[in-house]
């Protein structure tokens, strides 16, 4: 089976990474804006400190894994194990055994002895994405490995020590998750021990302008070309947009640009931008009048009725394409996922995108 256990932009199976590799320290992080240097120098100090929990908050494509990285690569254990772990992209019956290891004989499955990851990432950094979708039952379980740094296999007596650094990243407010009751406060706490919020993207005044550039100069490397350069009228388009997927959506704008441009210019018509607008005047295929509107009725309703049927008009209004719906929904792809599998709405969907 083959599953996206890492959130890194390549799809790997487990990310355990190879130590070390300099691109990913600190430098690889671009921009000159104020807030983003504040975010360097609070992670630089907090880098030394390796037992210190990290929670990393921040937008969709905010950098929440190159800090992560940058964190661990700058730390007094850089050649130690540095594992990315995504909770909203694992299933749940496999996410406990990733974590936490099993024994021979631990469920029908288990034919042998797996270290979990918390193991694996040894006295280097394991990158929990996504942490208000670990599900409840596993809350109890990462509580107890921080408090006590101890774990114990699915089916295990043994007590194995817990020597790694632990990172959370989230791009929901978690006090959101723990109003709702989807997150216990105990864990909450324990994690925010040192908060580090990635502003967006939109929130770095000049950063826009430098990682374009920058990506437009990755792009002529890779190519062995000059950079190309950006037309007035196009920069005043990436200028004027949100930026709602932060540097991820700036680099594949820039990347996509670079490809269909053919001079030494990247003009307004080699730009691309989505269109964040969640409802566009006229649709012409939405079915007939009231689908595509939420009705409250009279006695009320479930806050979890209403998010289902948001989630199953704006998949219509996308056809199906889940990142597009994610995005209008202000939600991560992982997140929408899950939401589909809990609420069952996936059968009936009849265009499904072909995403990475
Ligand atoms: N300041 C930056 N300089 C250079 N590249 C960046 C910067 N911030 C992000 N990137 C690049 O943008 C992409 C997204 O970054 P990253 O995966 O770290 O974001 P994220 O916050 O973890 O996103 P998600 O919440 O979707 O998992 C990566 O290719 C990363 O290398
Ligand atoms: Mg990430």
């Amino acid at each position: 089976m083959s599953y996206h256990l890492a959130s890194t932009d390549r799809p790997q199976a487990v990310a355990a990474t190879e130590p070390s590799p300099a691109e990913f320290a600190f430098r690889s992080i671009v921009g000159q804006s104020r807030p983003l240097r504040d975010a360097i120098e609070l992670a630089h100090k907090v880098a030394a400190r390796r037992m210190t929990t990290v929670l990393l908050v921040g937008e969709t494509g905010t950098g929440k894994e190159l800090f992560a990285r940058g964190i661990h690569y700058a730390g007094p254990t850089p050649g130690e194990p540095f594992v990315a772990v995504n909770c909203a992209a694992i299933p749940e019956s496999l996410l406990e055994s990733e974590l936490f290891g099993h024994e021979r004989g631990a469920f029908t499955d288990a034919r042998g002895r797996k270290r979990g990851l918390l193991e694996l990432a040894g006295a280097g950094t394991l990158f929990l994405d996504e942490v208000g979708e670990l599900p409840p039952n596993l809350q109890p379980k990462l509580l107890r490995v921080l408090e006590e740094r101890r774990v114990r296999r699915l089916g295990g007596v043994e007590e194995i020590e817990i020597g790694c650094r632990v990172i959370a990243g989230t791009n929901e407010p978690l006090e959101d998750a723990v109003a709702d009751g989807r997150f216990r406060d105990d864990l909450f706490y324990r994690l925010n021990v040192f908060r580090l919020v990635l502003p967006p993207l939109r929130a770095r005044e000049g950063d826009m302008e430098i990682l374009a550039q920058h990506f437009l100069t990755q792009v002529a490397q890779e190519q062995g070309i000059e950079p190309k350069r950006i037309a007035p009228e196009a920069m005043a388009i990436l200028r004027a947009h949100p930026w709602p997927g932060n540097v991820r959506e700036l680099k594949n704008v820039i990347e996509r640009a670079a490809i269909l441009s053919e001079g030494d210019e990247i003009r307004e018509e080699h730009i691309r931008v989505q269109d964040r607008r969640p409802l566009p005047p006229h649709v012409p295929d939405l079915p007939a009048a009231g689908a595509g509107e939420i009705h409250v009725l009279e006695r009320g309703r479930s806050l979890a009725e209403i998010e289902r049927e948001a989630i199953a008009l704006t998949l219509r209004f996308t056809r199906g394409n889940r990142s597009a719906a994610a995005r209008i929904l202000g939600i991560s792809r992982p997140t929408l996922l899950r939401k589909l599998r809990r609420y069952g709405i996936e059968a009936g969907i009849a265009a499904e995108e072909r995403g990475p």
